[in-house]
């Protein structure tokens, strides 16, 4: 195909046939994002067999596609973060040094494409127009890709036009790494488990991809460029990239407030974003912005300006049902991808948890027949479902706002079977981030197929990080510093465990409560006393309406051991004296002070403990 006419960029054009020139596809297709073009290409991927079309009656304009076994989640040692000096990555990143990296990978993108055409999809990461709004261009060999690209961005013409003969955008390249020679047939899921490169060169803004179709590997707007790269661009201009939901409160009132809020992957962000309160406290309402992505910057008010740079929701199948997020159901009712979740008979969709009673047959996410009960799962646990944000129930009316919305809060929460109280609230700003930086969490199958084992997640961004770690944990301390009026900063964790090894707090709808207590905080409307780590509401402070939770089960989900905090602090240790050099010099002092915080208050604290005055 010939440049299309409206695209009157020289550096974009030169640069898509510089491409070409290597990757050697049949064709080259510029994609204008619309749904003639989602049709057109649904429609031969489900001929050559690539995608099923699902039981139009029951799931209307909705595909269901199987990744090859191997391809099925991010690859987090493959990802390079190819700055010009090592010491720029960071010891939590993978680093080569940028002409090393890109003399591998001009030899594997040689004719990489060869038998397939080669898509090249503009795209606007958040609201076209607005001043925190950036574009990217990719380039990909995978139509699975374009059809994503269309739900999770705006993709399409209009970016182009927006563009002009000058405009600014990050280069995206990806390929499968499956080259198609001449007689060779193609496979349902092309991609390459010999090689895998995710990388970034932040210095140039640039991003290649090689050997993965799958999510994050593959969807180069969401980690590669909304995360890893935007963390650099954020750093240099004085904004934050983050791994966050945001959701708007509406209280009986009226009065709406904004909050943002860091899990790491498969922690429950996308509940959250969706969060339906649970019926006595049904006059407040929550509506989604994001459930992933935040772009934050600050306004002339002083305060911070979120946008979510997607326009879709790329969410874990397993475990997502009409009893966990009915939003997201209602979300996945119609224009939906669905990637390695099981097929029903009458050709719908179903995974591990979606309905209380098992299918009694189903085919799995491999394609082969399943029946209950057989001992494997169905789906696999990293499954996703890709839908248009547009679809959701309670999509907030301001996700498209160019301005972006106030926050009044950010809250970061892991997954932690002990140590880590329900909810606390940091003394300040440093504090917070302190809070933030020292996050663990313990890994779920999604990512890596092991359980259990606390890995260090600061700010949830282990993984998504452009640059030293230690540089970035400073940049936030200097956004403290610009604004005058930051969001404040909590720490939450759904996930503490008793004795027999059962959650002790519901979660899911009653997190509307602790957001309840949040949102009240931010507004100076409750009370909270010093615990040994931060600000923590009283029993009385939250709102126990319609749930049997007692004061002496909040005093143990609340509960701080010294001894047990003392090993903890030990394990943050270990993480600061690998960034030592570039660790914010307040750091070491909050540590100390937490520290003697927990010497001074009694061995096993509870709330009931009362050490200090309350304060609003
Ligand atoms: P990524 O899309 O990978 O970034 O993850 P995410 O944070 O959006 O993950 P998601 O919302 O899909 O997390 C799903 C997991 O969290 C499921 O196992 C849920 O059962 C669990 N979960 C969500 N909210 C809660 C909660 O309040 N309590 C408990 N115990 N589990 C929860
Ligand atoms: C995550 O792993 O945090 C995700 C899924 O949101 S992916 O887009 O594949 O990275
Ligand atoms: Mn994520």
């Amino acid at each position: 195909m010939e440049t299309p006419s409206y695209v009157k960029h020289q550096r974009l054009i030169a640069w898509v046939q510089e491409v070409a020139a290597r990757c050697k596809p049949d064709r080259v297709v510029w994609c204008d994002g619309s749904k003639e073009e989602y049709d057109t290409l649904m429609g031969e991927m489900t001929t050559s067999g690539m995608a099923i079309k699902l039981n139009e009656e029951k799931r209307p304009n909705s595909y269901l596609f199987r990744s090859d076994p191997k391809d099925v989640a991010r690859v987090e040692d493959r990802t390079f973060i190819c700055s010009r000096r090592e010491q720029d990555a960071g010891p939590t990143n993978n680093w080569m040094q940028p002409d090393e990296m890109k003399k591998i990978l001009n030899g594997l993108f040689d004719g990489c494409m060869q038998g397939r055409p080669m898509y090249v999809i503009p795209f606007c990461m958040g609201p076209l127009g607005s001043d925190i709004s950036h574009i990217g261009i990719e380039i990909t060999d995978s139509p699975y890709v374009v059809v994503n690209m269309h739900i999770m961005t705006r993709a399409g013409k209009a970016v182009i036009e927006h563009l002009g003969e000058n405009g600014e955008f990050v280069p995206c390249i990806h390929s499968v790494g499956h080259p198609l020679l001449p007689g060779q047939e193609d496979v349902p899921w092309p991609c390459n488990n010999d090689e895998k490169y995710i990388v970034h060169f932040p210095e140039e803004r640039a991003i290649m991809s090689y050997g993965s179709g799958y999510g994050g590997n593959a969807l180069l707007g969401k980690k590669c460029f909304a995360l890893r790269i935007a963390s650099c661009m954020a750093r240099d201009q004085g904004w934050l990239a983050e791994h966050m939901l945001i959701l708007g409160v509406t209280e009986p009132s009226g009065v709406k407030t904004y909050v943002a809020a860091a899990f790491p992957s498969a922690c429950g962000k996308t509940n959250f974003a969706m969060l339906i309160p649970p019926k006595e406290l049904d006059g407040y309402k929550i509506t989604t912005v994001g459930d992933d992505i935040a772009w934050i910057k600050p306004g002339d008010d002083g305060k911070l300006y979120a946008i979510n740079p997607e326009a879709g929701f790329f969410g874990v199948a397993p475990g997502t049902s009409y009893d966990s997020n009915p939003n997201a159901m209602e979300s996945i009712k119609h224009d939906s991808i669905f990637t390695n979740v099981a097929l029903t008979p009458d050709g719908d969709v179903w995974w591990e948890g979606m309905t209380e009673e098992t299918p009694p047959e189903l085919t799995d996410w491999n394609g082969n027949p399943w029946t209950a009960g057989c001992g494997r799962p169905s789906s696999h646990p990293n499954s996703r479902f890709t839908a248009p944000l547009a679809n959701c129930p309670c999509a907030d009316p301001a996700y498209e706002d160019p301005k972006g919305v106030p926050l009044e809060a950010f809250i970061f929460g892991g997954r932690r079977s002990s140590t880590v109280p329900l909810v606390m609230q940091a003394y300040n700003w440093n504090y917070g981030v302190y809070l933030a930086a020292t996050m663990g969490s313990e890994t779920t199958a999604a990512a890596t197929g092991a359980v259990g084992n606390v890995r260090r997640d600061p700010f949830a961004m282990l993984p998504f990080i452009g640059y030293h770690m230690g540089d970035y944990w400073s940049h936030w301390m200097d956004v403290g510093r610009s604004i005058s009026n930051p969001p404040r900063i909590f720490g939450v964790n759904w996930f503490r465990k008793d004795k027999d090894g059962q959650y002790v707090w519901p979660g899911f709808g009653d997190n509307m409560r602790i957001l309840k207590w949040i949102v009240d905080k931010v507004h100076g409307r409750t009370y909270a006393e010093e615990s040994p780590l931060g600000w923590v509401p009283r029993y009385e402070d939250i709102d126990w309406t319609g749930l049997d939770f007692t004061e002496d089960e909040f005093d143990e989900i609340m509960s701080v051991d010294r001894a047990i905090w003392e090993a903890e602090i030990l394990s943050h240790e270990e993480l600061f004296i690998k960034l030592y050099d570039r660790l914010p010099k307040e750091f070491m002092m909050i540590r100390q002070l937490t520290l003697s915080q927990l010497w001074r208050a009694p061995e096993h604290w509870e709330p009931t403990h009362v050490t200090a005055p309350y304060v609003k």
